[in-house]
């Protein structure tokens, strides 16, 4: 037992070397590649920013075009896709649903997968960013009864699930450039955060060599929950309970009270002792996109205003609990009509690239090694086995 070190939820122990994404939670810095988040979030799209974290360059222009016509010959889901669907409940949770039809991709993709070829590996993470959005609209598109709806092409990668998401086959949905270039940034800002619960699961199931649809599955079901990628969902569950500005002290105290569980759901992160720079864009996308709907509900003032109290509240400040992303990005979903149960989905959607990424990156030379984490026991010293009638 003396041989280990004691690191509950992995505190101070780096499970792997990466290049992908550095972070700095003190200062409030989030570099992928080298590039700061607030830069691309605002110059670049999100398979530009897919790109980068895939291959570790930004690409040209020729690239650039070639990447993207790639992705695009990829969006449609095999016709088999469809029918495991009609298995699920029309009820069940989206991100139940998600975590069944992403693992089944590896029944389409394994025989003739070889993932000791790069070739292979390329495509397969073009398969995968090609195809989430198409499975995350189908989710929504068979939770509400509504027939699934074919990618369209010509349209850009967020442009596409917001029709995928909206449109029927009876009416077209025009896509509104103010919300397609906010979904492209919950995406952008969603897409990596280094070896966070998820990332690390799909690295660990891929230590092994799994298959790496299985292992995405694997991914969406760490992430799902609610201290992780189901922040979004919680905190707007959570502004809903509140309900009205006047209830926000009680809630407020409830969550300074250490004899009471409560958290303020979408405040604090576990790296950012600072502002997490993918909240100071969330943010600014967030007023644009209420600006532009123009929306007036109680759940946006109470957002605001809880924001406002957080930020100046000497408990928030002290222990460094800022708003993070997923309490912005909750609520310029919920402004576009997303469903509430769908925002966890959106997160596997955007984080797949990140994953597949760091599952691309282990097999540089000397990074695969399969992932065995010791323990210290605490249990039952040896004892003689009794037979059960002796046993006291
Ligand atoms: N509301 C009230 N108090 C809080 C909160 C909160 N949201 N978060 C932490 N604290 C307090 C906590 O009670 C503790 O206080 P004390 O030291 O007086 O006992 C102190 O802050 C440290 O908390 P911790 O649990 O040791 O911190 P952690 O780094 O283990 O937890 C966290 C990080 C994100 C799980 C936590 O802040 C939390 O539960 N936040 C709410 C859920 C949330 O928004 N999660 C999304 C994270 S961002 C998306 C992602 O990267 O997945």
């Amino acid at each position: 037992n003396k041989l280990f070190t004691f690191d509950p939820g992995f505190m101070s122990t780096a499970s792997c070397v990466s290049e992908i994404t550095y972070i700095d939670g003190d200062n409030g810095i989030l570099l992928h590649r080298g590039y700061p988040i607030a830069d691309l979030a605002k110059h670049a799209d999100y398979l530009e920013v897919s790109y980068l974290l895939l291959f570790g360059e930004r690409p040209t222009l020729e690239q650039y075009t070639d990447f993207i016509q790639l992705v695009k010959r990829h969006t449609l889901v095999h016709e088999q896709i469809s029918r495991f669907f009609h298995g699920f409940r029309r009820d069940s949770h989206p991100m139940a649903i998600m975590c069944g039809v992403s693992g089944a991709l590896a029944a389409f993709y394994h025989d003739s997968l070889d993932i000791s070829d790069e070739e292979h590996r390329d495509m397969t993470a073009v398969r995968l960013l090609a195809k989430m959005p198409t499975l995350a609209a189908m989710c929504y598109k068979y939770s509400i009864g509504q027939p699934f709806m074919f990618p369209q092409n010509h349209l850009s990668y967020s442009g596409n699930f917001l029709h995928m998401m909206f449109a029927t086959p009876c009416e077209p949905y025009i896509v509104n450039p103010v919300l397609e270039r906010a979904i492209d940034k919950i995406f952008i800002l969603h897409a990596d955060h280094e070896q966070n619960a998820s990332t690390s699961t799909v690295r660990t199931a891929a230590s092994s060599g799994a298959n790496p649809f299985a292992c995405i599955a694997a991914g969406i079901a760490s992430l799902w929950g609610p201290a992780h990628g189901g922040a979004n969902e919680a905190c707007i569950n959570m502004l809903e309970e509140i309900g009205t500005v006047d209830r926000i002290p009680e809630y407020i105290a409830k969550a300074k009270d250490r004899n009471d569980p409560f958290r303020l759901m979408g405040f604090g992160h576990r790296v950012y002792k600072n502002y997490d720079p993918r909240a100071k864009v969330m943010r600014q996308t967030c007023h644009e996109v209420l600006k532009e709907l123009n929306i007036d509900h109680p759940l946006f003032e109470v957002a605001m205003e809880l924001e406002r109290i957080a930020l100046s509240d000497q408990y928030f400040i002290d222990h460094k609990l800022y708003p993070n992303v997923d309490f912005y990005s909750g609520i310029i979903l919920k402004a576009i009509g997303i469903p509430t149960s769908m925002f966890t989905v959106m997160f596997a959607l955007a984080r797949t690239v990140g994953w597949i990424s760091h599952w691309r990156e282990m097999f540089k030379p000397g990074n695969m090694k399969i992932v065995r984490p010791r323990q210290l026991y605490i249990g039952q010293t040896e004892r003689p086995f009794m037979p059960m009638d002796k046993k006291k």
